[in-house]
This record gives structure tokens, C-alpha cells and sequence, in this order.
């Protein structure tokens, strides 16, 4: 059987021949925000499921694609729809998407997320630079044989969140009048919500928005060497802060009505976001 190193060559490949294209930047978009990446220019889409050995997921109406295209002269290769763990995926399957995107060229990613809040200083609609998190999920996509060609065996998380970007992405909403706190993210396995109690320990270790996602992305884009600016849209108080209990059209909701501010916020960091010059291999 090839190793997950050709295998992520042989995605890339496939990806490539369907829409050429070295991207500068990769987009992980969260929940609700996916449409964003429908209006890049010169935008094409790569559905996961046609892609050779890609996970595709088993949650039904979460057909997942990527969406390659251009904007403010960057290009992008921006993921609708994301792999999460608590569907069942192995960690080398996790680890797979992000693969294709750093050998199709991608050296930065934007993640995003929707997450709940773990105190009274953020509300739901509230957007929060990502400063560090905590991998609260129980597990690491890395765990297994090490391939060097990805990376190092014990990869550093000191500066998982690059701190130049996260200097420049508050300069941008500043710039656009968007209010925009820094924190904590601690990823959970799911997919339940957290107890009140645990909502309360997440605080109490240090925490400030809590979910699902981006954590084991980070981990794998990290081993990659990518550089990494991350932000939370609040759309929740975590189990027991607020009045009633928790569904996932709550999250839904407050989602879209952020939506429109989340979006100006990605694009303008889009525009402002620093791309490394080629090296000149002449
Ligand atoms: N907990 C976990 N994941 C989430 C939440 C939450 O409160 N809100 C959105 N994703």
C-alpha cells in the first residue's frame, strides 16, 4: 500500500488537473460560512468524494468540496465543508486534507470555526482571534509512524497561532471598526456539548471559546511548517451560562447573523495577509 505521503501527492494531482493552480493561502471555513468561498473569482470546486483516497463524510447533507479561485490577487484554496473527529475518522484521514492543500503549494491557512463562549466576557456574535489552544479532544492526528518528508516527529506548538498574523489581523478589524478579542480554544472530541461542569473546568484551565474543530487542523498544518491564523465566532454561552440548553440550530442561527461581518473581516484579511516571495530558483 502507498504511504500517506504519495497518497496526499496522488490527491494533489487529482485536484490539480481539475483546476491548475498553485494556492498561496488555504481557508478552512466553518460553520455558515461556506458560501464565502462560492464568490472567488475564477472559482472552480473539487468535490472530496471524487478526490483518490479522500474522507469523505458520512454525515449526511455535509457534501464537502474544495473551492479554488482568487482574490485581491491571491490564490486560494478554501475548504466547504471539514473532517471532524467525532465522525469517526482515523487520525491519518484527519490529517489527509490539509496534506493536498501544503502539496498543491499552500505554505498559510485561515481556520475558522463556530465555538462556545466558557465566560460572561464573550457573547454569542462575538469574534475571537485564536492565541493558542488546547487539545482537549483526547487525541492527535500525528500519533502513528512519522513521515519526515511531512515533518518532525515532535513538532513545536510555542507559536502554533503565528503571532505577526495575528498583530496584522487585529490592525484589519481595527481598520474596519469590527470588535475582535483574543483567546484560548480548547477542542473537544464531541459530538456532544459539553456538561456545565465541564464548561467550568474549560475556564478554569485557561480557556475562552470551546469546540469541535480546528485543533487536530492546526496540529497537521503545524507538522507542515504552515503558518496559521485562526478565529472563533462565538455562537453559543457554553452549557450552563446561558438560560436554556444547547441544539445546533442555535449555533446555526447566530452563525448567519454574524455572517455578513465574519465574511468582511476573512476577506480583508485576505487582502492584508503577508505571501512569502517564491525563492528564486533561477
Ligand atoms: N461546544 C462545543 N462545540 C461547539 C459549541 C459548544 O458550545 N458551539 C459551537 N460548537
Amino acid at each position: 500500500m502507498s504511504s500517506a505521503f504519495e497518497r496526499s501527492v496522488e490527491s494533489a494531482d487529482f485536484v490539480r488537473s481539475h483546476a491548475p493552480s498553485t494556492p498561496d493561502i488555504a481557508v478552512i471555513l466553518g460553520s455558515g460560512l461556506g458560501a464565502w468561498a462560492d464568490g472567488l473569482d475564477e472559482v472552480s470546486f473539487v468535490n472530496y468524494s471524487d478526490i483518490p483516497g479522500f474522507p469523505t463524510s458520512s454525515v449526511e447533507g455535509h457534501a464537502g468540496r474544495f473551492a479554488i479561485g482568487r482574490r485581491h490577487g491571491k490564490t486560494l484554496i478554501a475548504m466547504q465543508g471539514r473532517v471532524h473527529l467525532y465522525e469517526g475518522y482515523d487520525p491519518p484521514e484527519v490529517a489527509f486534507p490539509l496534506r493536498t492543500m501544503w502539496q498543491l503549494g499552500a505554505r498559510n491557512l485561515i481556520v475558522t470555526n463556530a465555538a462556545g463562549s466558557l465566560h460572561d466576557g464573550l457573547a454569542p456574535g462575538d469574534l475571537m482571534l485564536i492565541r493558542d489552544h488546547i487539545n482537549w479532544t483526547g487525541k492527535n492526528p500525528l500519533a502513528g509512524e512519522n513521515d519526515t518528508r511531512f515533518g518532525t516527529r515532535f513538532p513545536d506548538m510555542t507559536r502554533a497561532y503565528d503571532p505577526e498574523l495575528r498583530e496584522r489581523a487585529h490592525a484589519v478589524a481595527e481598520a474596519l471598526g469590527i470588535s475582535l478579542s483574543e483567546g484560548v480554544y480548547v477542542g473537544m472530541l464531541g459530538p456532544t456539548y459539553e456538561t456545565p461542569a465541564e464548561i467550568q473546568m474549560l475556564h478554569r484551565l485557561g480557556g475562552d471559546t470551546v469546540g469541535m474543530s480546528t485543533v487536530p487542523e492546526v496540529i497537521v498544518a503545524r507538522h507542515l511548517g504552515m503558518r496559521v491564523l485562526g478565529l472563533s465566532c462565538v455562537t453559543n454561552m457554553g452549557a450552563g451560562l446561558g438560560a436554556g440548553t444547547l441544539d445546533h440550530s442555535e449555533v446555526q442561527d447566530t452563525a448567519d447573523r454574524v455572517h455578513r461581518t465574519f465574511v468582511s473581516l476573512l476577506d480583508a484579511l485576505v487582502k492584508d495577509f503577508p505571501i512569502a516571495a517564491e525563492e528564486d530558483s533561477s
